[in-house]
C-alpha cells in the first residue's frame, strides 16, 4: 500500500485545497492530511487563520478524500510522521517548491501545481475588507511599527499624521503613505483605525478625537497618566463599539502567551510574588533623560514591568510605594515600585540611568518561573522547583520586532467585533494608568 501525506492550514476550505487533496490521493492508496494548530500557525508566522482547528478538520473530512487526519503542532513533526506512518510520498502545492527537498532522503517529495487565483488569503480579504490604518507620530517606534505591519495581512498602513510638516512628509515618502500635518480630522476621515505613537502627553487627546470620530485605536503605552481619563476613553470606546487597545507588545507575543498558560495551569502553585525589571541606559541629552514631566525610567519602562504584575497578581493591589533615584531635574534614573497585595507582593524596577538584570521572576507556592533578559521579547523561560535538577524549559519562536503580534490581535478584534481581549484589556490598562497617576503625583512639575 502506497501512503501519501500532505499538510496545510486549510483555512476557509476552497477549490484549491480540494484539487490538491484529490491529486494527492491519486498519488497512492492511502492519504494522511496534517492540519496545523492555531498555535503552530502563529509560531510559523501565519497570523491570521480564521477558522478554529476543528472546523478545518471537519471540512477536510467532508471531502471524503482523507483516510486519516492528523494534527501538526511543532517544527520537525513532518520527519517524525514520515517514519511513524511509513510514508512513501510527501506532497504539497507548488508554492512550496524546493522547501521540502530536505525530506527526499526519507521518502519521495512531489510538488503539485497550485490552483490559480484562489487562496485562503484572498477569501479572508473578501470576508473582511482591509483595515486602513493611520499612524500618528513618526518616531522610532512608528518606523518599526509600519515595517512590522507588512507581515500582517488584512491591515495596511495608509497615512501618517504629525503636526510637523517635514517629519510627516519624510515619513510618508519612506513608506509610500499619505501625509497629514494640519487637520487631524481629515486624516481620520481616510482611515478605519489609528495607531498612536505620539509623545506620551498627547495620547489622550489623539485617542479621544479618534474614538469620537468612530475610529478604532491602538495606542502606545502608557495610554494615559490618569485613571479617570483611561476610564473615560474605554467608556467612549465601549459606547461606540470600537476597539481601544494599549500597545503593550509583550502581552501579545506567543512566548509571553505561553508563559501565561504555564503560570495559569498551576504548576508553580499560587503566585505570591512577581519581580520584573526593565532598564535601558539612554543618552544624557535624550528625551527620556531631559523631560522632567514625562521622561524617566518609570514612565518609559514601568508599563512593561507592570504587565506581569497586573496579569498575575491582579489589579486590586492594596498599596504601591515608589523609591527613585533622581537627577538634578527630578527625572528618575531608576525607580522601584513595591506593590502590596492581600496575599502577596510585587516589585517593578525600571531605569534609564541605572543598569540591572532585566529579568522576570514569578514566585509560587510550588515553584517559580524565570525569564531572563530580555524577558519582554519572550523567547525562552524556565520553570524551576525545589529540586534544582528539575527544570522545565520552554522555547518559543519570536519573529521580527514582535510588534506584528499586537497588530494581528488588533485586526482580529476589529474583525470579530470583540471589544476586550483576555491579554491586556480595559481593566489592566485602567489599573496601569492609575499607578502612573500615583507616580506622577509625586513629581513636582
Ligand atoms: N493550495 C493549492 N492551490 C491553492 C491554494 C493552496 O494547491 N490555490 C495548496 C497549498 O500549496 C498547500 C495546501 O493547498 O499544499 C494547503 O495550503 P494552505 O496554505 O492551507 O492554503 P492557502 O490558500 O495557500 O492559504 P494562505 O492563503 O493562508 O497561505
Amino acid at each position: 500500500m502506497k501512503k501519501v501525506i500532505t499538510y496545510g492550514s486549510f483555512d476557509l476550505f476552497h477549490e484549491g485545497h480540494y484539487r490538491l487533496l484529490k491529486r494527492a490521493k491519486e498519488l497512492g492508496d492511502y492519504l494522511i492530511v496534517g492540519v496545523t494548530t492555531e498555535q503552530y500557525d502563529r509560531l510559523r508566522g501565519k497570523l491570521n487563520v480564521e477558522e478554529p482547528l476543528l472546523t478545518r478538520v471537519e471540512n477536510i473530512k467532508k471531502t471524503g478524500l482523507a483516510d486519516e487526519i492528523i494534527i501538526e503542532d511543532h517544527p520537525g513533526q513532518k520527519e517524525e510522521d514520515i517514519v511513524k506512518y511509513g510514508i512513501d510520498i510527501f506532497t504539497v502545492g507548488s508554492d512550496w517548491t524546493g522547501a521540502f527537498d530536505y525530506l527526499k532522503g526519507k521518502c519521495q517529495v512531489v510538488y503539485l501545481e497550485r490552483t490559480k487565483d484562489i487562496s485562503s488569503t484572498m477569501l479572508r480579504e473578501k470576508l473582511h475588507p482591509i483595515i486602513r490604518l493611520g499612524v500618528v507620530g513618526t518616531g522610532r517606534i512608528a518606523n518599526r511599527f509600519v515595517a512590522e505591519t507588512k507581515f500582517v495581512s488584512g491591515i495596511e498602513s495608509k497615512s501618517v499624521y504629525n503636526p510637523h510638516k517635514e517629519s510627516s512628509v519624510v515619513f510618508a515618502e519612506r513608506y509610500g503613505l499619505n501625509a497629514y500635518y494640519e487637520e487631524y480630522e481629515r486624516f481620520l476621515d481616510e482611515v478605519d483605525a489609528v495607531y498612536i505613537a505620539s509623545p506620551h502627553e498627547f495620547h489622550y487627546s489623539y485617542t479621544k478625537a479618534a474614538l469620537l470620530h468612530g475610529r478604532h485605536v491602538l495606542c502606545e503605552k502608557p495610554l494615559v497618566f490618569s485613571k479617570r481619563q483611561a476610564e473615560e476613553l474605554y467608556e467612549t470606546a465601549r459606547e461606540r463599539r470600537l476597539v481601544l487597545m494599549e500597545a503593550l507588545k509583550t502581552a501579545y507575543c506567543p512566548g509571553f502567551e505561553k508563559l501565561c498558560q504555564v503560570v495559569e495551569s498551576g504548576v508553580i502553585g499560587e503566585v505570591c510574588d512577581v519581580e520584573a525589571c526593565f532598564t535601558r541606559l539612554t543618552a544624557a541629552g535624550s528625551r527620556e533623560r531631559t523631560d522632567a514631566k514625562y521622561g524617566g525610567g518609570f514612565t518609559e519602562f514601568g508599563s512593561h514591568t507592570m504587565l506581569p504584575i497586573l496579569r498575575f497578581m491582579g489589579t486590586d493591589y492594596k498599596d504601591v510605594q515608589f523609591q527613585s533615584i533622581l537627577d538634578e531635574q527630578g527625572v528618575d534614573l531608576y525607580t522601584k515600585a513595591n506593590f502590596v497585595y492581600e496575599r502577596g507582593m510585587a516589585t517593578s524596577k525600571s531605569g534609564v540611568g541605572v543598569k540591572s538584570e532585566g529579568q522576570l521572576v514569578i514566585a509560587g507556592t510550588k515553584g517559580y518561573v524565570l525569564a531572563r533578559s530580555p524577558w519582554w521579547l519572550t523567547k525562552y523561560f524556565e520553570v524551576r522547583y525545589e529540586d534544582p535538577a528539575k527544570i522545565d524549559r520552554y522555547e518559543v519562536p519570536f519573529y521580527g520586532d514582535g510588534l506584528r503580534y499586537e497588530v494581528k490581535d488588533f485586526a482580529v478584534q476589529i474583525n470579530k467585533g470583540e471589544l476586550d481581549n483576555g491579554k491586556f484589556g480595559a481593566k489592566e490598562s485602567i489599573a496601569l494608568a492609575g499607578v502612573m497617576e500615583r507616580f506622577m503625583g509625586l513629581r513636582d512639575v
